[in-house]
């Protein structure tokens, strides 16, 4: 797909350089959301099988004495930037899942619906230790009215019967383009759109890192705006949206995550 430039220039200008906190009104119809995990992550961890000179720097972890505190402000900006019928998925690692939990559960205003999984390939080299590759996805509500679709258009409903509780979807990893650390795959971002949100429906995601959740949305015909601390997140987003846009990304995509069979 070729774009032009002031399109991609706009497109750039809806990731801001933005502390969670500072966002008023925004008015979205759909949050997808992904903290940070509180276990003095830097996504350049030696287990990791990747070159970690890709990986950019940057990254801002919570600390685990202020996680309930971080979650709390991220839950006050879920609220004050959803519209009245807006819902959010919240991405949780397994270490600090129980305090997201209780925090949505003790927090007024929003409504915990149920939660999700999303059973993954996992990057490290797993020969000395068992790992761990299942993320939660808490989904909350704000009104009576939101938004869910039947049917989306990855295998998780063209294959089999759709069951929302586990989904299954391969990270998508790029070679010789800046990673950055816990980026969200596009198949997996298309599910969770396409159930929860319709076309032109608008996106946020206050925590964006590489701004994954804005490319996919674009994709899909929706709006986004979305903000991270880390400006190193913005310079991988340009990478991804040259990848996505311009050079067939997707096709690249399936043939990546196909490597292990060369
Ligand atoms: C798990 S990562 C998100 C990764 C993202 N889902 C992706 O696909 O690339 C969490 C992000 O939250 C950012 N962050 C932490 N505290 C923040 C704050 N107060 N305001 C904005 N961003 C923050 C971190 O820099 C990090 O990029």
């Amino acid at each position: 797909m070729a774009m032009n430039n002031i399109k991609v220039n706009d497109l750039f200008s809806k990731f801001e350089i933005k502390d969670m906190n500072d966002w008023e009104n925004v008015g979205a119809d759909l949050i997808i959301t992904d903290p940070p995990f509180g276990i003095e992550f830097s996504g350049k961890n030696g287990n990791y099988h990747r070159k970690v000179e890709y990986v950019v720097d940057g990254y801002v972890e919570w600390a685990k004495e202020e996680y309930g505190k971080k979650i709390k402000e991220l839950l006050v900006c879920i609220e004050k930037n959803l519209n009245s019928n807006g819902q959010a998925l919240i991405f949780s690692g397994w270490n600090n899942s129980n305090v997201i939990h209780d925090r949505i559960i003790e927090f007024p205003g929003l409504k915990l619906m149920g939660k999700m999984y999303w059973c993954y390939n996992f990057a490290p080299a797993c020969k000395v230790r068992p790992a761990h590759n299942v993320y939660e996805i808490f989904w909350v509500t704000k009104g009576e009215q939101w938004t869910y679709n039947l049917r989306c258009n990855t295998h998780h409903c063209k294959k089999g019967e759709p069951n929302l509780t586990t989904l299954s979807f391969k990270r998508d990893y790029k070679v010789r383009m800046p990673k950055y650390p816990t980026r969200l795959p596009f198949r997996l971002l298309q599910c969770i759109i396409e159930h929860f949100s319709n076309k032109n429906d608008l996106i946020f995601d206050p925590l964006c890192g590489s701004g994954m959740v804005g490319i996919v949305a674009f994709m899909l015909g929706r709006r986004f705006v979305m903000g991270d601390l880390n400006p190193n997140g913005k310079t991988v987003y340009q990478s991804l949206l040259d990848y996505y846009l311009n050079k067939n990304g997707l096709i690249q995509d399936q043939t990546l995550m196909r490597w292990w069979e060369k």
